[in-house]
């Protein structure tokens, strides 16, 4: 039996997942899931809103998570009990309910991309001395997933026409079409918005890992992650790459698609893109990512 964790120093028990869209943070939700005190719903997205009647209309699909959330800790209640419990209420009573509602010494673990586009908004995170993780997948490979995404969206002749546009801007405008370069500045503001947070949170209370770390060395980097949190890592955790666990409508609808942990995805962007192409802002920020976290 693995030592009690050391929630102790937080008196809460939240783990925020902070990254940019497709770095691969369902991966990471669905290994963290499975470990007996972690809970890992899909995207919660309460932080962004004031109370919850906000959150019920302009997130209208994340009230699944919520109720995902009582499933995972083997105690269903129906969605309309979550709301009357809910209704009303500001987002921080409905944190600390959702905290009060898990068994003892376990996490709830909210991962939620859009966080990271926001300062305000992973300042107002300290009322609940989250742990924070901070998951930085390389710039071109999140880009590649999120334009390849976009295109198989579409229904085919319009995904085929939306990829014929996008390989032709990408040859005017210096390698990357401007969908992708939007995608290049929205990584760039996100992942500088989390380094600048992280900067005045406790070593203690924060780890960063690579996805590309992840996928090659996947014991190693959970095991530094888990050290971190004071979490002794399980059996199957990392078995459950793959499965059928992630349900539609949030999170990456191709996570089935891999069979365990795959290496490709940390590689496929090089069929497609020069790391030349990257501004000097992206090039810049990888390099100090990576430095840092080769000095950690
Ligand atoms: P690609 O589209 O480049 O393949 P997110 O969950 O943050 O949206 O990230 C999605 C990315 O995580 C996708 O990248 C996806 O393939 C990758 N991913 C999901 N499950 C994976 C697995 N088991 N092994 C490797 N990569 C995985």
């Amino acid at each position: 039996m693995p030592p009690a964790v050391e929630w102790s120093h937080s008196g809460s028990r939240l783990i925020l997942l902070l990254s940019s869209p497709r770095s691969g943070s369902t991966l990471l939700r669905v290994v963290l899931g499975g470990h007996s005190r972690v809970v890992a719903p899909a995207e919660l997205f309460l932080l962004l809103f004031p109370d919850f009647d906000t959150w019920r209309r302009e997130r209208p699909l994340a009230i699944r998570s919520l109720v995902e959330i009582f499933e995972l800790i083997g105690i269903p209640r129906p969605r309309a009990d979550i709301e009357a419990a809910c209704r009303g209420k500001p987002i921080e009573e409905v944190y600390h309910w959702l905290l009060a509602s898990l068994p003892a010494d376990t996490a709830l673990l909210d991962k939620t991309p859009a966080y990271a586009t926001d300062p305000a908004v992973l300042e107002r995170s300290r009322a609940w001395d989250p742990f924070y993780i901070w998951l930085v997948r390389h710039p071109l490979g999140s880009i590649d997933s999120f334009i390849r995404l976009k295109q198989q969206e579409l229904f085919w002749p319009f995904g085929l026409a939306r990829r014929l546009k996008d390989g032709l801007q990408a040859r005017l405008f210096g390698g990357m079409s401007r969908r992708a370069r939007r995608r290049e500045d929205l990584w760039v503001r996100q992942n500088r918005t989390i380094r600048d947070f992280l900067a005045t949170v406790p070593p203690e209370r924060k780890h960063a890992l690579r996805f590309e770390d992840l996928l090659y060395n996947p014991a190693e980097t959970l095991g530094m992650l888990c050290g971190q949190m004071g979490l002794v890592p399980e059996e199957g955790m990392l078995e459950r790459a793959g499965r059928q666990i992630v349900r539609g409508g949030l999170g990456d609808p191709n996570f089935h698609r891999h069979d365990g942990i795959s290496t490709a995805p940390a590689l496929n962007w090089r069929t497609r893109y020069d790391e030349s192409i990257l501004s000097a802002r992206a090039r810049d920020l990888v390099r100090e990512i990576w430095r840092r976290s080769r000095a950690d």
